[in-house]
């Protein structure tokens, strides 16, 4: 650990589901990211949340929070937290050349154009992106702004201080999972996290987010598809959605418009952005768990179709770390959140 570094060796970080609060402590050994530690807490009693957000969200959000904190004892005492991908903006912008000293008075000018609030109500970052050697000799550089509502992140703060732990940074919870689940891997590749309520599209070239979409759409809709083919409660059809059957092939077969809409939205980020070679399409998030999905989606674009891996930056022991294997789809926000701390230390 530097001398000069406030931080300790711990990361925790903190994913705030519709469904669902996922924790992920990290320890540093030896420059190293190990599981440390980790925690679930639904945020309802219900199997399935109905609606987004009801006039009790907030506080079953800081109960949830702190009955997992209480289980988890994390050694941590700040955390990097996710804004959910609806509620904040990135977008691509072409500045003319300057150096990075003239850009940030320049976005606080330029992005009134790119941005649908007034300033005084956004947070804005920005990276400026890497170039190859063609779009190096042009007179305009390319920008990532994001935008997230101040609103947002005092929501988030007060949440936390009835907790006392200190939120180190909040981030859009898409560059959470790019930094678990993609990493810094060379070649374009499309991201979908299927959640409970919501799927997030996010576009990556070169380990950089380039667009980000995301969709009212997720495992609640699934059931509900399951529900009305087959006649049945909402309770069955989550206990045969997580089953091992296939429900995209033979006489079990059922039609899931809902996702088709999904495949639709991914084809048109594809065709907006003329992104000629696709890697391929990376599924993560507890909804895409659906036994098929993989093969359904790869039908519907076209696409080379994997299972992302969040797990993939960091150690863990098999035998002690429970079910985090099974479960790392649901936690790749989480984990992406606690190795943005450990990579803030490398730097
Ligand atoms: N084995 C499984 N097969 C199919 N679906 C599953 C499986 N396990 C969990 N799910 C579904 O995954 C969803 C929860 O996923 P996740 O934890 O990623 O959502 P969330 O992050 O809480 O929600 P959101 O991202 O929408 O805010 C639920 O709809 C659940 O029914
Ligand atoms: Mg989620």
């Amino acid at each position: 650990m530097g001398f000069f570094s406030s931080h300790s060796e711990y990361f925790l970080g903190v994913d705030f589901g519709m469904q669902s609060i996922k924790a992920v402590e990290l320890k540093v050994i030896k420059g190293k990211p190990h599981l440390f530690n980790y925690g679930f807490v639904n945020v309802t009693n219900a199997k399935e949340v109905p609606d987004a957000y009801d006039k009790d969200h907030a506080q079953r959000l800081e109960d949830a929070l702190s009955q997992m904190l209480s289980q988890m004892k994390p050694q941590a005492k700040t955390a990097t937290v996710a804004i959910p991908s609806f509620n904040g903006l990135v977008t691509i912008v072409d500045f003319p050349r300057m150096n990075e000293k003239d850009i940030a008075n320049a976005i606080q000018f330029e992005s009134r154009k790119y941005i649908p609030a007034s300033l005084d109500e956004v947070n804005v970052s920005w990276e400026i992106l890497k170039e190859d050697e063609k779009e190096a000799k042009k007179p305009t550089m390319r920008v990532l702004l994001v935008a997230a509502p101040k609103s947002e992140v005092k929501y988030y703060d007060n949440l936390f201080k009835g907790v006392n732990i200190s939120i180190d940074s909040l981030e859009l919870e898409s560059f959470s999972i790019v930094r678990s689940v993609i990493g810094n891997t060379q070649g374009r590749f499309v991201l979908v996290d299927f959640g409970a309520k919501t799927t997030n599209i996010v576009l990556i070239e070169d380990g950089v987010v380039c667009v980000n979409r995301s969709v009212d759409i997720g495992g609640y809709d699934i059931t509900s598809a399951m529900m009305q083919s087959l006649n049945i409660t909402r309770e069955r059809a989550i206990a045969l959605k997580e089953s091992d059957e296939n429900f995209f092939t033979g006489v079990t077969k059922i039609g899931f418009p809902s996702l088709n809409y999904v495949a639709n939205e991914i084809k048109r980020v594809l065709s907006a952005q003329k992104s000629d070679k696709i890697e391929a399409l990376v599924l993560c998030g507890g909804a895409s768990k659906l036994v098929g999905l993989p093969e359904y989606f790869k039908q519907l674009t076209g696409l080379n179709v994997t299972t992302g891996n969040p797990l993939s930056h960091i150690l863990y022991d098999e035998q002690n770390s429970g079910n985090m294997k099974a479960l790392s789809g649901e936690f790749a926000v989480a984990l992406g959140l606690a190795l943005r701390g450990v990579e803030e230390i490398k730097k």
